[in-house]
């Protein structure tokens, strides 16, 4: 059985990525071949980066580099889930990202994107670092459009309507993990 984590790109109180994650999740569980993991940045809880060498030379002091390297390590594939913030990807999400090096390299990673209109600028800006990284790159990165405003319910109904995207996904991961 392989392995892919759902990231949880936003932290703040009051996020809707916890919804968002629940029901990828759901859609994702009849898989056969792969297993579906959710990994929350606000529970990884890293400080600003704080090592003194380079990510990319893989030498890590802090304990929790370590832990978060052996993690993502532990992943056969990633789904990047994160909103459109100002334009571009939250910050916790980057900063995550940036603690890294060699493991986001070929790593299939795809993005899920939501946000008003769908997070088209987020996934634009996260794809000039997932390319810097060597990241194996899915075809398919859904954008949801899901309004700030909509009540609980509301999201429900819109995010039931890209079931078929997130299923396409699973069968890109089987297809790109099998072997
Ligand atoms: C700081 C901030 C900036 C935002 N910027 C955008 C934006 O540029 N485009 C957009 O479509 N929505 C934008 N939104 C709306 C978010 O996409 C929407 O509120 C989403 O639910 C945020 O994800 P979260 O609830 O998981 O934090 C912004 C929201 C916040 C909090």
């Amino acid at each position: 059985m392989k392995k892919v984590a759902i990231i949880i790109g936003s932290t703040r109180p009051s996020r809707r990525s916890l919804t968002v994650a629940k029901w990828i999740k759901s859609v994702l569980s009849s898989s056969k071949e792969i297993t579906f993991d959710t990994i929350d940045l606000k529970k990884i809880n890293l400080p600003f980066l704080d090592e003194s060498a380079l990510p990319a030379l893989g030498k890590y002091s802090q304990e929790h580099t370590k832990k978060w390297s052996a993690l993502i390590k532990s992943y056969d594939g990633l789904i990047l889930l994160f909103p459109q913030y100002n334009s571009g990807y939250p910050a916790p999400l980057k900063n995550a990202l940036d603690y890294l090096g060699k493991e986001w390299s070929n790593k299939p990673i795809s993005m899920v994107t939501y946000g008003a209109h769908g997070g088209l600028q987020a996934q634009i800006a996260m794809k000039l670092v997932l390319t810097g990284f060597h990241a194996k790159q899915l075809a398919v990165n859904p954008q949801i459009s899901i309004n700030p405003m909509d009540s609980d319910e509301d999201v429900t109904t819109k995010l039931n309507a890209y079931n078929f995207e997130i299923e396409l996904l699973e069968r890109e991961f089987e297809h790109v993990l099998a072997n």
